[in-house]
């Protein structure tokens, strides 16, 4: 049976070409480490590491590769950003959209005191912007949110929100995990304090890699979370007060990073906008064949527009859990079903607990595999329900 993979809001599938063939080149003919050796191999390493800074601060319209901080990925970027400046007695706002990489931090926060107040959004996934307004009261200290959900692919207005926060001095940090190397992403045009990123999902870079871009003024508001050497000013005992070294302790991720490196140049040659057509192609391809079926909800917005290719189903007579074992069992239709990481999001737009079963189509998917897809989903829902 062939298989159809349909879970690129997990993790995008195939990579980009050349990332695999650039992580086993450097493990098999480059090796060291960068910042540490005083030698040609470890300079030049050093230089494809600044390079890929260069190649993120274009992306995200930034013009710091400094303040490009690399980590594991997006959990590990908003852990550093969110418990680095958030005190007790400190106010935050967030989104009922939220995957638990914001939320469980939040959460942790909560309990030492920290006020976590989250903005409602409708129940197809948008946000109550005359809410966020109520609640974006001057003395709240920052705000993180989403810019794509994960469950239904609904994108957030960042560009307004941040505009209205900086008016009252409320920092702003946004999750681009469902949109970096898919939407474009303007840090300045945005006016954001913070974006993280992950390598692995749209950048179509490797898992592991990822990281955080900030601005000079929130930088210096946060405490860095994780200290030790970086290979600079070793004479002294305490932390960098420069970037990137302020955030950047221990041995890099130098294989993911020279993967990610060949992944960005993938995406600059080819462009995100082509990539984002084809994928938002199969979406209204998705779309239009499931408003044609009875006995599933699709949640989010069913048009086009403020979303990405990201389709969450609920099936309303069955197991949703059924539904994709049955996709995966008889059709080879690889889904992810479940509360995918972000319980508010599901209490949203009402499928909570039952969740959903979520189609994301990537960029070597195929019509023909849409079209099986529905295929499945119409027959599964004929023998089922
Ligand atoms: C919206 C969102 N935020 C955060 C994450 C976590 O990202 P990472 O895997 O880089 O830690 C994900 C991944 O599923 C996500 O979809």
């Amino acid at each position: 049976m062939n298989k159809i993979y349909l879970d690129n809001g997990s993790t995008s599938f195939p990579k980009a070409p050349g990332v695999g063939k650039a992580m086993a080149n450097f493990i098999e003919n480059v090796g060291v480490n960068i910042g540490r050796g005083g030698y040609e191999e470890a300079y030049s390493a050093a230089e494809v590491v600044l390079d890929t800074r260069e190649k993120l601060c274009k992306l995200f319209h930034f013009d710091q590769p400094e303040n490009v901080v690399f980590t594991s990925g997006i959990t590990a970027s908003l852990n550093i950003l969110l418990k680095g400046h958030l005190q007790p007695g400190d106010r935050v706002l967030t989104t009922s959209m939220e995957h638990n990489a914001v939320m469980r931090p939040l959460r942790q926060l909560e309990q030492k005191g920290v006020e976590v107040v989250l903005i409602p959004c409708k129940r197809d996934g948008t946000l109550d912007f005359e809410a966020f307004i109520d609640l974006a009261t001057p003395g709240t200290r920052a705000l993180v949110m989403t810019h794509a959900s994960n469950m239904c692919g609904t994108v957030m207005p960042v560009k307004d929100v941040a505009e209205y926060c900086q008016t009252l001095g409320i920092w702003t940090i946004v999750d681009c995990a469902q949109s970096a190397g898919i939407l474009p992403i303007d840090m300045e045009d945005w006016g954001v304090d913070a974006i993280a990123f992950a390598g692995h999902k749209g950048l179509l870079g490797p898992q592991g890699i990822g990281g955080f871009l900030i601005t000079d003024d929130l930088a210096a508001e946060v405490d860095p979370l994780l200290s030790g050497g970086t290979g600079s000013i070793s004479h002294l005992e305490t932390v960098p007060d420069f970037m990137p070294d302020r955030f950047e302790p221990g041995t890099q991720n130098l294989p993911g990073i020279f993967g990610l490196h060949a992944a960005l140049s993938y995406l600059e040659k080819v462009g995100i906008e082509k990539i984002y057509q084809h994928e938002m192609a199969l979406a209204e391809r998705l779309l239009k064949g499931l408003s044609q079926l009875e006995g599933i909800r699709v949640v989010g917005r069913p048009q086009l527009t403020g979303r990405t290719a990201v389709v969450s189903v609920d099936f309303l007579q069955m197991d949703n859990a059924d539904a994709a074992f049955l996709l995966e069992d008889k059709y080879g239709i690889m889904t992810r079903c479940g509360l995918h990481c972000a319980p508010q999001a599901h209490k949203s737009v009402g499928t909570y607990p039952q969740g959903t079963v979520r189609f994301a189509p990537g960029r070597e998917t195929t019509e023909a595999e849409i079209d099986t897809a529905l295929a499945a989903i119409q027959e599964i829902l004929a023998e089922n329900c």
